[in-house]
C-alpha cells in the first residue's frame, strides 16, 4: 500500500446504528450507515424529512440526546474513534477539527453580523490560537 491509499478518510462512518428510546419502545433512527469522506471531498446527504440526516450529524458531532442508544458501529475522524473520546476531548475537537452549521442558518447565524465576524469568534474563543487581524474576510457586510 502506498502512502496516499494508507491515509485514513477525514471522516468515516462504519456500520453505525442508533436507536432512540421512546415510550412506545426503541425507535431505529439509523440502521447500518456507512460513508466516508476523503480529504478535499464534499458529501451531500439527501433524504426525506425524518430519514435521520440530523441524527447522523449529531452522532458525528457527539451531541447525542439522553435517549439515544448507539447500537453498533464506529465514527472516525482521520482514523480516530470519536466514540472513545471524553466530552472534554470532544470540546477540543469541535470548532477546531469539525463544526456544524445548524439547520436554518437564518436562525443559527446572526444576520446583523458579518460571516467573517461570526467565524472568527470560534477562533477567538478557542484557546491557543487567535486569527491575525484582517486574516478572515467575508463579502457579507453588516447592513445599516
Ligand atoms: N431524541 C429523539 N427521540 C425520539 N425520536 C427522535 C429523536 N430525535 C429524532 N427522532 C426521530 O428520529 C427520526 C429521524 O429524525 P431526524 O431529525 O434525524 O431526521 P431528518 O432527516 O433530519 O429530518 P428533517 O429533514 O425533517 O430535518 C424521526 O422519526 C424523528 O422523529
Ligand atoms: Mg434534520
Amino acid at each position: 500500500m502506498d502512502k496516499i491509499t494508507a491515509m485514513p478518510p477525514v471522516l468515516e462512518v462504519r456500520d453505525y446504528s442508533l436507536d432512540y428510546r421512546t415510550h412506545a419502545g426503541p425507535f431505529s433512527a439509523l440502521k447500518h450507515i456507512n460513508l466516508e469522506i476523503a480529504r478535499g471531498e464534499v458529501l451531500g446527504l439527501v433524504g426525506e424529512s425524518g430519514s435521520g440526516k440530523t441524527s447522523l450529524v449529531w452522532s458525528i458531532m457527539r451531541y447525542l440526546p439522553g435517549n439515544a442508544w448507539e447500537k453498533s458501529g464506529a465514527i472516525r475522524l482521520s482514523g480516530e474513534e470519536l466514540g472513545d473520546k471524553s466530552e472534554r476531548e470532544m470540546r477540543a475537537i469541535r470548532g477546531r477539527r469539525m463544526s456544524m452549521v445548524f439547520q436554518d442558518p437564518s436562525t443559527s447565524l446572526n444576520p446583523t453580523l458579518s460571516l467573517g465576524r461570526q467565524l472568527s469568534e470560534v477562533l477567538v474563543h478557542r484557546p491557543g490560537r487567535r486569527p491575525k487581524p484582517g486574516s478572515i474576510r467575508s463579502g457579507s457586510r453588516r447592513r445599516s
